[in-house]
């Protein structure tokens, strides 16, 4: 069974007189454990696409369907949906800047009820298991942009959610952390059983995914990197 069913997906943007078409037609299925790269040129609407998917953008037609139900799309639902399954990192982190390190990534859990003490001991275990335990209680704003990218991704999976999307996700990371983010979020899936859509504009990080889809014209087409 697919975890998740993108159908028929169509979305403009409009502004002014003007209205771009950025997906039309789109189709994805994701199964449980499954890793997807969506690659495809700067302004071909991966964005748009995963920020739908998250239910943070509206589409105009099409269907999305979690665990074989329709999803709601009214704004309370969503919002129960994404804190209770989805794992977001997005391209610019979005992370609170005048929040600690810990304190980002206890969130999650705080949202869907955890208490704080017990919220704050996961999210250090989770750090000191990435290596990030003497940042616990450092300010977001005095982190270098790859550590605000690290404690991005642990934040998008504390609360060890069904469906991780991450938005160019390793981009001020070098090669080595960059390997070890990878490593972690597919750990997710092959362990966790979460299913993982990622963007990029690397084929190297692509290559690592289960497969990879280009998007083009608004559409998602499969293609193969060597
Ligand atoms: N809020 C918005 N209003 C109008 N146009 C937008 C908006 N967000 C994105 N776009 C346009 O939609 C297209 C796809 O953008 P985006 O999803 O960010 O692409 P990508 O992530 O692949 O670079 C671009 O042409 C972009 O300018
Ligand atoms: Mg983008």
């Amino acid at each position: 069974m697919f975890i998740l069913e993108i159908k028929g997906i169509k979305k403009t943007y409009y502004q002014g007189e003007e209205s771009i078409v950025v997906l039309e037609d789109l189709y994805l299925n994701l199964s449980m454990g499954e890793s997807v790269a969506i690659v495809g040129k700067s302004g071909s609407g991966k964005s748009t696409l995963l920020n739908i998917i998250a239910g943070l953008d509206k589409f105009d037609s099409g269907q999305i369907v979690w665990k074989g139900k329709i999803r709601r799309e009214d704004p309370a639902s969503l919002t129960l949906w994404r804190r209770r399954n989805v794992g977001i990192v997005f391209q610019f982190y979005h992370l609170l800047p005048e929040l600690s390190v810990v304190e980002n990534v206890a969130l999650p859990l705080l949202l869907i009820g955890m208490d704080r003490k017990s919220a704050y001991k996961k999210a250090l275990l989770l750090l000191k298991d990435f290596g990030m335990g003497a940042f616990a209680d450092r300010e977001i704003r005095y982190l270098s942009g790859g550590e605000m990218q690290r404690v991005a991704i642990l934040r998008a999976v504390v609360h060890r959610p069904s469906l991780i999307l991450a938005d160019e996700p390793t981009g001020s990371l070098d090669p080595y952390l960059q390997e070890r983010v990878l490593d972690f979020l597919l750990r997710a899936c092959s362990v966790g059983g979460a299913g993982l859509v990622l963007a990029t504009h690397s084929k190297e990080i692509a290559m690592r995914m289960d497969r990879v889809v280009e998007l083009r014209d608004g559409k998602l087409r499969p293609i193969m990197l060597k």
